[in-house]
């Protein structure tokens, strides 16, 4: 089936408008030349996703850092020459010919991640999250209603498996959950916001809240989201600095779902997920920290740039910083290890909170 004369239209204004955007600072747009859109808009992935899925939020938000999605897995083969330039840019030169190593969670080595802050001057929480995708099936704007439901159910039977003392926890889907608890645990930086434009533009956000929710054990340190912008995020987080204990329990987290369900992943790319930022390892490793002194210096964004850390605000990404606490985390997921990005967040803030005690 080829595509349809109207796709191919869209997707030509869309480079158009990209074109005209002079403050568009994107990946999508720096990397979508006239040849790139010719040689693919034709092309059509077996489930029937076109180049338009790929680049439709970036378009519809010229302010995006990336701009683009994969609706399924085939598309980052078939749109490489868009996918790998943008890939190769954001995970630090990751070429084309590179392959992800294989995993190394950093089993037996999270005792070399003892506390960043023994004395809670700086910082306030550590978290580490993972992404996966479930072997089988395709990423958001691919999904059917059915797909939602039925994983949702595969994930949950999983999450009444888990026996353990710290790990247990109990499923909460958002469908029938009160907004007043929904915004609560958005607040405490527990659950994924809502009404992301990105996500939204990208088709991501279909049935929703259908299929979508969170599983937390008692002391909301070991968590996972359900069928947000990932299949599943996995996520250990807990108050202060100590890195290798956050790690260890995401370490046996993973190892504990791991073994009960599927994950897709590829020789190339590592574990597949939705936006091309996130592939690889999926790890971003973060600290919730207040730096006054070199955050309000004009290179501080430089500095961060210089040890491959990426500042996010105290909500997140595309969030402000508030009451001068940023977030902190490993950029790059893609062409390291696990136990490397984690440890590339770890002496970054290292380095940075000697800065701030010598400034
Ligand atoms: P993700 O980390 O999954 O890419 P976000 O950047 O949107 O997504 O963050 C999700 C939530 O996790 C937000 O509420 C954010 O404030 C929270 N968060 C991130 N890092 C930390 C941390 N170190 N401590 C506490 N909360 C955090
Ligand atoms: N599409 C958004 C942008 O380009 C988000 C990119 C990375 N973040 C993510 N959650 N996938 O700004």
């Amino acid at each position: 089936m080829s595509v349809s004369a109207d796709v191919v239209k869209k997707i030509e204004d869309g480079y158009a408008k990209l074109q005209g955007a002079k403050d568009c600072k994107s990946l999508l747009k720096k990397h979508l030349s006239k040849g790139v859109v010719d040689q693919l808009k034709d092309k059509k992935t077996k489930l029937g996703a076109t180049l338009l899925d790929v680049i439709q939020s970036g378009v519809a938000n010229l302010d995006s850092g990336v701009g683009v999605y994969a609706p399924d897995a085939e598309a980052y083969t078939l749109f490489k020459p868009l996918f790998d330039p943008i890939i190769q840019e954001y995970h630090n030169g990751f070429s084309p010919s590179q392959k992800q190593p294989a995993t190394d969670l950093g089993e037996g080595k999270t005792h070399l991640l003892p506390d960043l802050d023994p004395e809670g001057k700086f910082i306030q929480s550590t978290r580490v999250r993972c992404g996966r995708s479930l072997q089988g099936y395709p990423f958001n704007p691919c999904l059917t209603e059915a797909n939602y439901t039925e994983m949702e159910q595969k994930v949950k039977g999983v999450f009444e498996q888990i026996n353990d003392g710290e790990l247990s926890g109990t499923y909460f889907p958002l469908k029938g959950m009160t907004k007043e608890i929904q915004n609560q645990l958005i607040a405490d930086h527990f659950l994924f916001k809502e009404g992301d434009r990105f996500l939204q533009h990208a088709n991501a956000c279909r049935y929703w809240p259908t299929g979508r929710g969170i599983f937390h054990n008692k002391n909301k340190t070991f968590l996972v989201w359900v069928n947000e912008e990932d299949h599943l995020r996995i996520i250990s987080m807990q108050n202060g600095g100590n890195v290798g204990q956050v790690l260890e329990r995401l370490i046996k987290g993973v190892k504990t779902i791991e073994t009960k369900i599927p994950f897709s992943r590829d020789d190339r790319l590592g574990w597949l997920t939705f936006c091309p930022s996130n592939l690889g390892t999926t790890v971003r490793a973060s600290v919730h920290i207040k730096l006054p002194k070199i955050s309000a210096k004009p290179d501080f964004q430089k500095i961060c740039d210089g040890l491959k850390l990426q500042i996010r605000g105290i909500h997140g990404e595309h969030s402000e910083s508030a009451g001068g606490v940023y977030d902190i985390s490993n950029k790059a997921r893609l062409g390291l290890t696990e136990f490397e990005a984690v440890k590339q967040m770890y002496d970054g803030v290292k380095h940075l909170i000697d800065l701030e005690k010598k400034a």
